[in-house]
This record gives structure tokens, sequence and C-alpha cells, in this order.
């Protein structure tokens, strides 16, 4: 079954279409991820589902029921926004018991409860403190806390790791994808950051301009992009010209690399080789005045250098034709 279900959902202002026509399906426990550049209408999308805003034209259903014109307090949906919006003045345990008081669960069984969702995002302890007291980081554990502590139908996260710094995101990512899964709570987490898109979820709906460009897993969306937009928002996009004028892709770690001369590829210069960990990123000028390409090679042992003459191929099977 159907968790959320958007039909032909839009949003206007003025000339502008923030939402134009969207068209989603999220089933029941699923993890799915809003991907756009800034301005693309996610925070929209997100701001209907959750009630917070009306839709000009179609549909929104949570549970199977029509919501379109619930408020927002009918829809029993945890939020959480890149600012982290706490209470300054209560304490974590406060903060987190508030959804409850809300609800008419006050007392004992508040507590316990909001103990219990402190505990599951690794807090316990903190709960005498008061935000000002908390790291970034931590604050947004807070934010996680209060937004389950209700056993919400759905959860909604607006770039809830967008103001934490690189490492502590890739750690309160995996934490999140944890949670998610340990709750089985139907998920749809708004983001720019296609890395974070991709490990993530278990589908990615691309946004631009308001208008759904693709809804995939990540691996397809990936490796068979439904567009030219989707191609190069997802990463590098190598584009090569085939037969029929058609336009083909082929992603950097699909690009295979040997020393000049063998395996009858085409042969190309090294422009730069980067070092990244465990893989080496070249730059590449294909002979015969060929666009640039881009080639990620895992590291073993060697690489090849800036200037040094190689032979480039990829299978037939890694080229995508995109429109
Ligand atoms: N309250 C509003 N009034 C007018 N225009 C808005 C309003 N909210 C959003 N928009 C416009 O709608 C578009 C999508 O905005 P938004 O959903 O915030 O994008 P995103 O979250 O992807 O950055 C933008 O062009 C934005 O300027
Ligand atoms: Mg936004």
């Amino acid at each position: 079954m159907s968790d959320i279900r958007l039909e032909g959902v839009s949003k206007r202002y003025g000339t502008v279409a923030a939402a134009d026509n969207v068209d989603l399906n999220v089933t029941q426990g699923e993890f799915v991820t809003i991907l756009g550049p800034s301005g693309s209408g996610k925070t929209t999308l997100l701001s209907l589902i959750a009630g917070l805003n009306k839709p000009t034209a179609g549909k929104i259903f949570i549970g199977g029921r029509d919501v379109t014109d619930a408020p927002a307090q009918q829809r029993n949906i945890g939020l959480v926004f890149q600012s982290y919006a706490l209470f300054p003045h209560m304490t974590v345990l406060e903060n987190v018991m508030f959804p409850l008081g809300v609800r008419k669960i006050t007392g004992e069984a508040a507590r316990t409860q909001s103990l219990e969702a402190l505990k599951l995002v690794r807090l316990e302890g903190l709960h005498d403190r008061r935000p000002s007291q908390l790291s970034g980081g931590q604050q947004q554990r807070v934010a996680l806390a209060r937004a389950v502590v209700f056993k919400p139908d759905i959860l909604l996260l607006d770039e809830p790791l967008g103001a934490l710094d690189r490492k502590l995101r890739e750690e309160l990512q995996v934490e999140l994808k944890q949670l998610q899964r340990t709750l089985g709570v139907t998920t749809l987490l708004v983001t720019h950051d296609q890395e974070e898109a991709l490990s993530l979820s278990d589908r990615i709906m691309v946004l631009n301009h308001g208008q759904t460009q693709q809804v995939a897993a990540p691996t397809e969306a990936y490796l068979k992009p439904a567009n030219r937009f989707v191609a190069e928002f997802l990463g590098i996009a190598n584009f090569i010209g085939i037969d029929g004028g058609r336009t083909g892709l082929v992603r950097p770690e699909r690009v295979k690399l040997s020393p000049a001369g063998m395996n009858g590829g085409t042969p190309a210069k090294v422009v730069e080789a980067i070092y990244l960990g465990q893989m080496v990123r070249y730059h590449l000028e294909l002979d015969g005045g060929a666009a640039p390409m881009v080639a990620a090679v895992p590291f073993v042992g060697r690489a090849f250098t800036a200037g040094e003459k190689v032979s480039v191929s990829w299978d037939a099977t890694d080229l995508w034709p995109v429109a």
C-alpha cells in the first residue's frame, strides 16, 4: 500500500510554479529522498505534505486518506528542519516531551517515552541540558528524537544535516539510516547533496523547476538517468556522441584505462591525475578532439601520471543513451 501519494500536486506563487504537477507514491517504511538544486521546490513539496501549505491543484493522500484539506495537526507527521528549532528555554527532555504534551500524553508515560527516544539518538544522560549546551550534531539529534517520540506515521526531513560539517554529517547519515530502519517509519528526506541522496535512500526523486525529472532507485538514476539534467546533477557525466546524432553517457567509474596501445581503446593523454584516497580521478584528453573525459579508477599500487599516454575504453553496456 502507498503511504504517501501525490496526485498532480501543484503550488504556484504568482508566475512561479514551485511544484508543477507532481506525482509520487511512497510505500510503507520506504526511505525516499527528494533531490534537487536550490529553488527547485523541495521545501515546497515537503510543506505541502506536512500541511503547512496548501496546494494550488492536486491531491495528497497519507495512509490512503485524502488529507489535501486536513490541517497539519491531523497528519501525525514528524518534522525536522535544517535549523534545529529547539525551544531554548527548555531542557533536552522537555523539548522531546513537548509533542507528547500536545497529544495529551503526560507524566511518567511521557518521561519514559522521551527517554527512550533520546536513547535511540544516543543522547541518554544529556536530558537535563539546555540546547545551548549542546553541539550542532547533538542539537539535531534532539530534533530527531522530538520528531519520532510520538511514533509518527511519516517522518519528513528538510536538509536536516545541512548545517553540520562533513565528518559529522557522514556520521549522522549512518545514524539516521539506522534509526529509520529500526523504526520502520516512512521517510521523505530533502537534500541538495547527491551523495547523501544516493547513499541513504531506497529511491530518489529528482526535481528541477518544480517538476519531477525521475523517480528511481539510486543506482538506476545514477547509471540510467532519465535526461541530461539528472545525468549532470547526480555526478560527473561523460557525454559521448553515438550513432544517429544521439548522445550517450558513461560514468567515470565505468571508464577503463590501460597503458597506451593496449586493449585497442581510444588513445588519450592524462591531463590531470587526482588522488582521492582509494580512487584516482583522471582528466583525459582523447585523441581526435572528442570532449574531455573523466575516469575514476581504484588505486592499486601504481597510477598514471599527468602527460602519460593511455588507452581509454568502456563496455557498450555502460553507455547509456540520454535524451
Ligand atoms: N512563500 C513563497 N512565496 C513566493 N515564492 C516562494 C515561496 N516559497 C517558495 N517560493 C519559490 O518557490 C520556488 C521553490 O522554493 P523552495 O521550495 O523553497 O525550493 P528548495 O527547497 O528546493 O530550495 C523558488 O523559486 C522560491 O523562490
Ligand atoms: Mg529548501
